[in-house]
């Protein structure tokens, strides 16, 4: 019998730090010490771990290898849009022309920059079916932000921005759309959803009057279903001379098949990182361009782009604009990365979409007979299933099959949005997986709904296979402990280096 092997303990960058121990070395200057005034000068150096290049870079790749990304696996975070970033926009991005360029550069010696930006925006406005764009936003909830600006800008101008105050949003909405109405300064209205997963119109009919500045919604929902009342919903709002603002961020289920602005949508937001791709899971660069039907374009940031025959350039000479909302021009690299993305389809782009939309639907079929299905209907490019029967029949929540799925190297699904599906389970698998991913996890959520009545305590205990097991949530979102305490630790709380302790590691 051979004896167990031990697991090499996991220590934090501050354990394994030996003093004086160094990752490279730097060569001796001889610039002057310059005078620092005694009430600023530090008493003792600074607590840095100290570490040779091998173990620096076995830590950090260590950490590395322990986080989950599209790179890694299928990620099917409903809402999120988490598809592949191809390699290509990357190169593309860095090109010289583009990553060197500073943001004060004179227009002459950007014409390219801002020529890649115009058209941005004119596909932007093709693909929402509105008029003009802004490409300023640096993120979805700032483009709901600008939008409701526009619209609180665009009833002052009109003379009945004190007249409308209130906006309404569904409940099913994603809590950056609240959130943003109540930035703007509009009170909130809610809007359930009838049992077909459709906004409740009766509600609306009843409720859209004089005081109502406009609606926020996402279509197709949050639920994956497109709303079969839009035109209906778009003709109480704009009867009641109220405007429609179109949440983007579902935009993936339907670019070039069907546009916000034909379904009556007067305002657009887009997740850049999201349909159009962008390396965003990890609070990565993100952009939110808003889109708009002529009779708000003069309410836009400022600066335009605009071009004068071959030439383009800024434009600040819009006196109605709400202003800037972001620095200069907007994250340049976003848009290059985007603009990449889109041109690689070129006027194929639905099929980008379709298969977003088939790719989702195939994994529904393969998993509607074992997990609720709250709304049965087609779905779009994702879509939102219930563990309430395992958790009425076997105790095993939403939570649970989560984390067990991670025991079979994927990333879980959203889970308890949107807030009107108990133990909810939003599905987004995107259209860049190939139909085995999807196989493999239809059937690995399979897998876990029989685990759930055969072995139960090997899903609620789940995960076994990942280094960090269950946290509490509470505590780490409350408590979050954000600093390594030296208190708690004396033996590492040495002070400046000695030359004696240095050993032998020296950058290797
Ligand atoms: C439906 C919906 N709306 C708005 C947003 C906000 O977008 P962002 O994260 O870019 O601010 C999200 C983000 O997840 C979303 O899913």
């Amino acid at each position: 019998m051979s004896a167990a092997v031990p697991e090499l303990p996991t220590l934090l960058v501050f354990e394994q730090s030996r003093p004086g121990r160094r990752a490279s070395t730097l060569p001796a200057h001889d610039l002057p010490v310059p005078e620092v005034p005694s009430e600023l000068a530090r008493t003792r150096a600074p607590r840095l771990p100290e570490l040779a290049e091998p173990e620096l870079v076995r830590h950090f790749t260590g950490l590395a290898d322990r986080t989950f990304g599209v790179d890694t696996g299928f990620y099917p975070l409903g809402s999120c849009t988490m598809k592949h970033n191809p390699r290509m926009n990357e190169r593309v991005v860095s090109l010289p022309g583009f990553r060197d360029l500073h943001p004060l550069q004179e227009e002459d010696g950007a014409q390219g920059a801002l020529e890649l930006m115009w058209r941005l925006q004119e596909i932007l406005a093709e693909v929402a079916g509105l008029d003009a764009v802004t490409l300023q936003p640096a993120a979805g909830s700032q483009g709901e932000l600008t939008g409701l600006m526009l619209m609180r800008a665009y009833f002052s101008d009109r003379g009945e921005g004190d007249l409308r105050d209130t906006v309404f949003v569904a409940d099913t909405a994603h809590g950056t759309n609240p959130a943003s109405v109540t930035m703007a300064g509009y009170k909130l209205e809610k809007v359930g959803t009838d049992a077909r997963g459709n906004l409740d119109l009766e509600v609306l009919r009843e409720r859209v009057n004089e005081r109502t500045a406009g609606l926020m919604l996402t279509n197709p929902s949050t639920l994956g279903l497109f709303d079969e009342s839009i035109e209906e919903v778009a003709r109480i709002f704009h009867g009641a001379g109220a405007l429609l603002y179109y949440d983007g961020a579902n935009l993936n289920a339907v670019c070039g098949i069907s546009r916000p602005g034909d379904m009556g949508f007067d305002i657009v937001h887009y997740n850049l990182h999201k349909t159009f791709s962008q390396p965003h899971g990890g609070g990565g660069p993100g952009g939110g361009p808003v889109a708009v039907r002529e009779i708000l374009e003069p309410f836009l940031p400022v600066p335009a782009v605009v071009r004068d025959g071959d030439r383009f350039r800024f434009d600040y000479d819009r006196p109605k604009s709400i202003g800037k909302v972001r620095g200069f021009a907007g994250p340049f690299g976003v848009f290059v990365r985007s603009y990449a993305y889109i041109r690689s389809y070129g006027p194929r782009l639905r099929e980008m979409s379709e298969a977003a939309v088939l790719n989702a639907n195939y994994v529904l079929a393969r998993l509607r007979d074992t997990y609720d299905l709250p709304f049965d209907r087609l779905c779009m490019h994702e879509f939102v299933l219930s563990a309430r029967n395992l958790k009425r029949d076997h105790g095993v929540t939403a939570l649970d099959v989560a984390k067990r799925l991670m025991d079979y190297r994927f990333h879980p699904p959203t889970i308890y949005f949107p807030l009107i599906v108990p133990e909810a389970l939003m599905i987004e698998p995107t259209e860049t997986e190939p139909k085995e991913r999807l196989d493999a996890f239809a059937d690995a959520m399979l897998a876990i709904a029989r685990e759930a009545a055969e072995e139960r305590d090997l899903v609620k205990d789940a995960p076994h296979r990942r280094p960090v097991k269950r946290v509490d949530e509470v505590q780490a979102a409350k408590r979050a402990i954000v600093r390594y305490r030296f208190e708690e630790h004396p033996q590492l709380s040495a002070g400046a280096p000695t030359g004696a302790a240095v050993e032998a590691q020296k950058g290797a």
